[in-house]
């Protein structure tokens, strides 16, 4: 039988299955990696927090007095129970409910009962623990629960990604609303989709009629990728009014867009406007996000894997500012149709990337490129951390923050439990 090239094909089906190699991938990926969170105008006042997950991690996001946004594990540091225990809220004062200790939006240990009289017993190690985060000038808050020193830098794990962000005016959209969907697949089955439009003349019939096809386009940079296609532009009587357009009409394409810059005044910077006739600012961000900016409204695609075979996708959508409601509502509802097709297309692929027939399939070079880049990416993230684990011996949790706060009895004391869960350090699970 002839050899078949591996080089352009798909990762193997059991990589969109196996617990394993998802508990894997939650160390060597989700563990490591600079993550979008949310956006600070989702933000008004000191003591605002929302809970987000990133991959089974509970994170608190708050601002403080002083209006900086900061992340924190949600487990209290005395027996573990989550501190706060609604999505979203606003306190100055982080209370866990199971013994009475109190934090501070800076997450540092304000009260705990009963302990005043206890000798040794110090505070200031005892604060929430911290997630790093970065919130970039356009104010999108990201996050990355690598408690570790050799924690990647923002601008070196998305080189280049801030600046290109410039071209979007975010301050000119204002939060409209969340919406979410549960998926019964796997993370990467989700972002197989995102990071290609090979599908879209069949799966999206609404959005094929707006771009161009055949010039989508997704250029990998660095551990991000730009997506863009030429924009369908509409005749003049055909421009986009609520009252005559439908999703399928080319008068849509103008709100998928951004314009040119010479279509705008020379005094203002920014590139985005109505009508957009340039394609708009569209990224895939891995592992977990995805964010479209178009001249009407954006959004931003927090991916949160559950499991191997269970996936949440969150999406909190902003629209500009003054614009018609009902105008807004209809773009977010296209928007939304073309998310539901995408997630249809999922739980079909899963089932059957585990019923244990499918192994691996050809991808185009072009037209699928991106979904090989962000292969690529996951399978070298993964052997690095694989690798490490090999010469450390034992299996490595980068978002493990208790590490360093466990005395020396704590640390061998665990060690037991390692040796006994986890025999080895997870080398059974690959063969390279
Ligand atoms: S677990 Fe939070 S106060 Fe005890
Ligand atoms: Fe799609």
């Amino acid at each position: 039988m002839a050899e078949v090239a591996t080089r352009d094909h798909t990762l193997p089906a059991s990589w969109w299955v196996s617990e394993k190699i998802y508990e894997l991938e939650k160390r060597a990926i989700f563990s490591k990696s600079w993550i979008l969170a949310m956006h600070t105008s989702r933000f008004t006042k000191a003591g605002d927090y929302f809970r987000i997950d990133i991959a089974g991690y509970p994170i608190i996001l708050i601002q403080g007095k002083d209006g900086m946004i900061q992340a924190f594990h949600n487990v209290c540091r005395h027996r573990a129970y989550p501190i706060v225990s609604k999505d979203s809220g606003s306190s100055l004062v982080l209370g866990c409910k199971y013994h009475g200790w109190s934090y501070d939006t800076k997450g540092s240990l304000i009260k705990a009962p009963g302990f005043e009289s206890v000798p040794d017993f110090d505070k200031s190690v005892n604060g929430l623990f911290k997630v790093a985060t970065h919130t970039t000038r356009q104010g999108l808050i990201f996050v990355n629960v690598d408690s570790t020193p050799t924690i990647t830098p923002f601008h070196e794990f998305y080189n280049g990604l801030e600046d290109e962000l410039d071209e979007f005016d975010f301050e000119e959209f204002e939060y409209v609303e969340s919406w979410q969907q549960d998926g019964e697949f796997n993370w990467k089955t989700l972002l197989d989709g995102y990071n290609e439009c090979y599908h879209c003349p069949t799966a999206h019939p609404s959005f094929s009629k707006v771009i161009e096809v055949p010039t989508y386009k997704v250029e990998p940079r660095h551990n991000y990728a730009r997506h863009s296609a030429e924009i369908v532009i509409p005749d003049a009587d055909t421009q986009a009014t609520v009252e005559n357009s439908k999703p399928a009409d080319s008068s849509w394409s103008s709100w998928l867009g951004l314009s040119s810059p010479t279509s705008k005044p020379q005094s203002t910077p920014k590139v985005d406007g109505v009508q957009g006739d340039k394609p708009g600012l569209w990224l895939s961000l891995f592992p977990l996000n995805g964010m479209n900016c178009y001249s009407y409204a954006w959004y931003y695609m927090r991916i949160v894997p559950k499991s191997a075979g269970r996936t949440v996708l969150e999406y909190d959508i902003f629209a500009r500012k003054g614009e018609d409601p009902a105008k807004i509502r209809e773009f977010i509802r296209f928007l939304k149709e073309v998310e539901i097709e995408d997630y249809d297309l999922c739980t079909l692929t899963q089932k059957n990337l585990k019923n244990g027939v499918y192994g691996t399939g050809q991808l185009h070079p072009e037209k699928e490129n991106g979904v090989l880049y962000y292969q690529n990416l996951t399978k070298e993230f993964v052997i690095r951390h694989l690798e490490a684990e090999k010469v450390a011996g034992k299996q490595i949790f980068p978002a493990f923050a208790g590490l360093n706060a466990m005395n020396d009895e704590g640390k061998e004391t665990d060690r037991i439990c390692k040796q006994l869960e986890c025999g080895g350090h997870g080398s059974d699970v690959l063969a390279w």
